[in-house]
């Protein structure tokens, strides 16, 4: 069989892990054909393949990024994108499609099939935001690097007894925030689920100056925002999935931190260091695990589903029941993480 691979969205460490089982997997156990698009969607609507052989895999394990490339294309914002996207398929003689990616690259495969496009999804993305799955792959990768950021804060913190905001990502969910926070000992995490207020963060750096820490240490993701306000945006104009680009919140918030209270703050933005670099070993097999699912579920003929992790198994879930939902944080973890506040 000849089966396409795209990887869409934001990138995430542990998408060539994915790529390699697919590969390994799909010519070992079944003698198929596997086909590279290049850029997520884009590849798909403008024809751009290379071939996955064993060559082509070699040594990508360990590696961020992805050998294929993303993008946040969306075929439905361009004329007639479908139908370019089934012609290009028919040209290479691609017969159905591992679609790693997040909500929005998900969607796409989601509403594809409308057009008789045979898609897989694997669920990709380090705010691990994806409902449907227990973990997208990625995003364990990111924590482990805002926990050692982290880390490293709090000894700058004490030396010089000073506040410092750490900014991670999160879009609309508050995963790596509240994971970090609490692997790191955050004294305050804020998360987009639960909207801030200014002073109330300012009663846990005095809370703490009152047991003699005369430093904190203060996580927030970048979609978080002040209770009756907006999330602060770094520039006008949204992507093609409509989504605002986000930063600046750590810088907000620093300047407010300092106009309520007399201490001395500093702002670190992480960016996309939590999304570069190679994989933690958990994320190295979930994403191996997810792309040896992703080609058996194409021999089994499980189109139109994402291969999911329940607990420690992967289930197939119907791509329609993920679409346009968000798995938000679990407030039970910010409650534990809460106990450490101030
Ligand atoms: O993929 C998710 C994410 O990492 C978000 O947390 C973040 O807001 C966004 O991507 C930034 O993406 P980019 O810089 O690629 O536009």
């Amino acid at each position: 069989m000849k089966v396409g691979v795209l990887s869409g969205g934001g990138d995430a460490p542990g998408t060539n892990a994915v790529i390699r089982a697919i590969v390994r997997r799909g010519l070992q156990r079944y003698g198929d054909e596997i086909v590279g698009i290049r850029d997520g969607w884009r590849g798909l609507l403008e024809g751009e393949f290379l071939p996955l052989n064993l060559e082509a895999i070699t040594g990508i394990l360990t590696r961020g990024g992805s050998i294929l490339g993303y993008s946040r294309t969306n075929p439905f914002k361009y004329e007639d994108g479908a139908e370019k996207i089934l012609k290009n398929m028919e040209k290479a003689g691609i017969e159905a499609i591992i679609v790693i990616g997040g909500d929005d690259t998900l969607s796409v495969a989601h509403k594809l099939a409308d057009f008789g496009i045979k898609c897989v999804g694997v669920p990709k993305t380090i705010d691990n935001d994806l409902w449907g799955t227990d973990y997208t792959f990625g995003f364990n990768t990111a924590v482990a690097t805002a926990t050692e950021a982290l880390d490293r804060l709090h000894s700058t913190a004490e030396a010089h007894q000073r506040v410092i905001i750490l900014e991670v990502m999160g879009r609309y969910t508050g995963w790596i925030a509240l994971e970090a926070g609490l692997a790191g000992g955050a004294d305050v995490i804020l998360i987009p689920e639960k909207p801030f207020d200014v002073c109330e963060i300012c009663e846990y750096i005095r809370h703490r100056q009152k047991r003699g820490r005369n430093y904190s240490l203060v996580v927030v993701a970048e979609g978080a925002k002040p209770k009756d306000g907006k999330e602060i945006v770094y520039s006008d104009g949204v992507d093609e999935f409509g989504h605002a680009r986000l930063g600046g919140v750590g810088y907000y918030l620093g300047k407010e931190i300092e106009k309520n209270m007399d201490v001395e703050t500093r702002v670190v933005v992480l960016g996309h260091i939590q999304r570069g670099g190679t994989p933690t070993a958990f994320d190295r097999i979930l994403a191996t695990r997810f792309g040896i699912a992703a080609i058996d579920f194409v021999h089994e003929g499980k189109f139109g589903y994402l291969i999911a992790i329940h607990g420690n198994k992967m289930v197939p879930v119907p791509l329609k029941e993920v679409s346009g939902k968000r798995k938000t944080v679990n407030l039970e973890l910010y409650e534990i993480a809460s106990v450490f506040f101030g």
